[in-house]
């Protein structure tokens, strides 16, 4: 991804020489001048949170300690974000606490792409870019050429941005009451809207474990629902995603590159956003709209 965002905006990558301690603790060290420089540093918090996120935690310090004039971090994918309130007692919120923590390291500003809630963007006191996939995972559907769609919504969380893929694809739209019994499992209470004989496209922020999507999906199968599609930006897929994407119903899936998949999976396909993200680092950097 920074590579590619790197080639858009005809810029060579900044170096960074990377060597961990005997013990797992990150050390590393910037290679580059970076004295009054505007910085731009890419680290999605995905695949090893814990590990990424304190990576660019010292990336920050680093820079700091180097004089840069400003730090935006690049974060295709932020991590941390399900735990946005207390939905229970005594329980975190993780997404203010990595808010808290990129500003005191030094942070000027962050660029992101579909928070999981956008009101995150309010845990920051500093400017956040809140890109979306929207259009180029749009882009990738209408490839599909569907007639008789509906995009669904898999749970209520994801309403706003279902529907606003809707909208931009002219299809019907409906969502699931959904409810999840633990971290695998969820169980889909209704389908609010029809999907009876047509194609469903299943949109969300992220898949990862795919539970949400696959159960969706066979709740669809079951009221008469056509073909099924799903689009969704980030691809975190643990704990048996693909296996259990590749043995669902669901005909083609289309996935953002927020987060690195190496495998070569036939029903899914990765669009990329790297010139979303060239675009904004460029509007940035030169005050445009
Ligand atoms: C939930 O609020 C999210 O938007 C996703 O629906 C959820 O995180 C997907 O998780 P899984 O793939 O494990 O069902």
């Amino acid at each position: 991804m920074a590579s590619e965002i790197a080639t858009h905006l005809k810029l060579n990558l900044g170096n960074i020489h990377f060597e961990p301690f005997p013990d797992h603790e990150s050390s590393l060290q910037i290679l580059d001048n970076v004295r009054g420089s505007d910085v731009f540093v890419l680290q999605t918090i995905a695949g090893n949170p814990d590990h990424f996120l304190m990576e660019l935690l010292i990336m920050i310090d680093a820079l700091k300690r180097a004089s840069a004039k400003s730090i935006t971090a690049v974060i295709p994918y932020f991590g941390y974000a399900r735990q946005d309130r207390k939905d229970k007692p005594r329980t975190p919120i993780t997404a203010k606490l990595i808010a808290n923590l990129l500003t005191v390291a030094g942070l000027s500003r962050v660029v992101t792409m579909d928070l999981h809630a956008s009101q995150i963007e309010g845990f920051f006191d500093i400017p956040v870019d809140h890109l979306t996939a929207r259009l180029v995972l749009c882009h990738a559907i209408e490839r599909l050429n569907l007639k008789n769609f509906v995009v669904l919504a898999p749970d209520l969380g994801a309403i706003k941005k279902a529907r606003s893929f809707a909208e931009h694809l002219h299809g019907d739209f409906a969502l699931i009451d959904k409810r999840r019994i633990d971290t695998q499992t969820v169980e889909v209470y209704s389908i609010i809207g029809d999907v009876s004989g047509k194609d469903v496209v299943i949109v969300d922020d992220m898949c990862s474990t795919g539970s949400t999507l696959v159960s969706a999906a066979e709740a669809c199968k079951e009221k008469g629902a056509n073909k099924i599609y799903a689009a969704f930006t980030h691809g975190i897929l643990v704990g048996g995603a693909v296996e259990r994407l590749e043995k669902s119903s669901i005909e083609k899936i289309f996935m953002t590159n927020t987060v690195p998949f190496e495998k070569k999976v036939s029903k899914i396909e990765s669009v990329s956003v790297g010139k979303v993200f060239a675009d904004a680092i460029h509007s940035i950097h030169n005050s445009e709209f």
